[in-house]
């Protein structure tokens, strides 16, 4: 008997996530001592050193379960959002807010419609829960929401909006997201990704917890990226008191380990070190896309701390020559942007080894 035969259907079909290469791969492959990862929008600035510090105080612990309601971790977020702490919900990541949507609100056969290109996971973890996928191609490299309302059909379940978005960096403003969420049908759950929110600057950006009261709305965050703790895996989604419920019921009782806790309530209180990575993202993106210029390169503005850009026909073998120098970029022909890679802003050591390199190889 094949085992293929007793696998779940929806996974067949599923072609696995594959992440940036890390460092350690990298180095050991090309047998390189320094290698700089520009390709999974991480902090290049390092975690919060007060995230350091609470980690080496409370490792001693590590032999207790960690608090399953992620007390501490919630009420320093209530304080700093204004929101009370049946409105929210700690994940493995923002990626786990993401999956224990799907496995709460997705019956076999229910539509998510979803940008095509955006971040993965949605499409990815959406297959696996059993949805259809209704695909909205982007506009000029931004989400055409209403595009994607047009696509609502009886069996929608639920809308993916990656605001900022990934790969692309552009993001959609209030006056879009209010018309989109105007007249929506109530049963449908409309997913905000935020993970890239501390990085916009641009006035008209929409907080989309503004919404939480607006229909079914979900927003997550994550501390991967202006909080530096990618390594740790945490983020936290908000809803209204009734969804976050259901998610608690999919829920694993100990999804977010202790340390990652106490890191992310560390971090929440450090506000130099994100004002430190925002500086970092804003000066380094300034100089990339000025370069970039000079290069007669396409990108797309970018609100967030990856640049999206056009390599030209020679993209896989630029980000090939990229990698043996020990700059590590993303080929992006995975989301079926043939030519582009995407480039994570770095220290500006990195940012300038980046553009040697490039002029060299383009
Ligand atoms: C748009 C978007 N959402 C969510 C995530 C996942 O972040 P986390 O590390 O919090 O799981 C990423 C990670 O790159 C992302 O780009």
């Amino acid at each position: 008997m094949s085992i293929k035969k007793l696998v779940r259907k929806s996974i067949l079909s599923v072609k696995p996530y594959k992440p940036g290469r890390p460092i350690e791969e990298v180095k050991r492959e090309f047998g390189l001592t320094s290698v700089y990862k520009m390709a999974s929008n991480e902090n290049a600035l390092g975690p919060s050193p007060k995230a350091v510090a609470a980690i080496k105080k409370g490792v001693l612990n590590i032999h207790r379960y960690p608090d399953g309601s992620c007390f501490y971790l919630k009420k320093a977020l209530t304080k700093k959002f204004r929101l009370s702490p049946e409105n929210l919900i700690i994940g493995n990541g923002s990626d786990e807010i993401i999956v224990l949507a799907l496995r709460t609100f997705i019956n076999e056969g229910d539509e998510a419609i979803i940008a095509e290109p955006t971040f993965l996971v949605y499409k990815i973890a959406a297959a696996i829960a059993g949805a259809k996928i209704v695909s909205v191609p982007l506009k000029a490299f931004h989400y055409d929401l209403e595009a994607m309302k047009k696509k609502i059909t009886k069996r929608t379940k639920m809308i993916f909006i990656a605001n900022p978005d990934n790969p692309t960096g552009s993001y959609v403003n209030r006056t879009e997201v209010e018309k989109f969420l105007k007249g929506l049908p109530k049963d449908i759950i409309v997913f905000f990704d935020e993970a890239y929110f501390e990085y916009v600057f641009a006035r008209d950006y929409p907080n989309c917890m503004r919404y939480l009261g607006r229909g079914n709305v979900i927003v997550s965050r994550s501390f991967s990226k202006a909080y530096g703790l990618g390594g740790l895996r945490i983020g936290w989604g908000a809803a209204s008191e009734e969804i976050i419920g259901y998610l608690n019921q999919v829920r694993e009782p100990f999804n977010v380990n202790m340390l990652a806790q106490i890191a992310a309530a560390a971090a929440l209180e450090d506000k130099n070190h994100v004002i430190r990575s925002k500086k970092l993202i804003k000066e380094g993106k300034k100089f990339l896309c000025s370069e970039f210029k000079k290069m007669k390169l396409f990108f797309v503005p970018s609100v967030t701390n990856f640049v999206l850009l056009n390599a030209g026909e020679k993209s896989v073998q630029i980000y090939d020559n990229l990698m043996r120098k020990g700059i590590i970029v993303r080929e992006m022909s995975a989301w079926g942007l043939k030519n582009f890679i995407r480039v994570t802003i770095g220290t500006d050591n990195e940012n300038r080894l980046l553009i040697k390199y490039l002029k060299k190889f383009i």
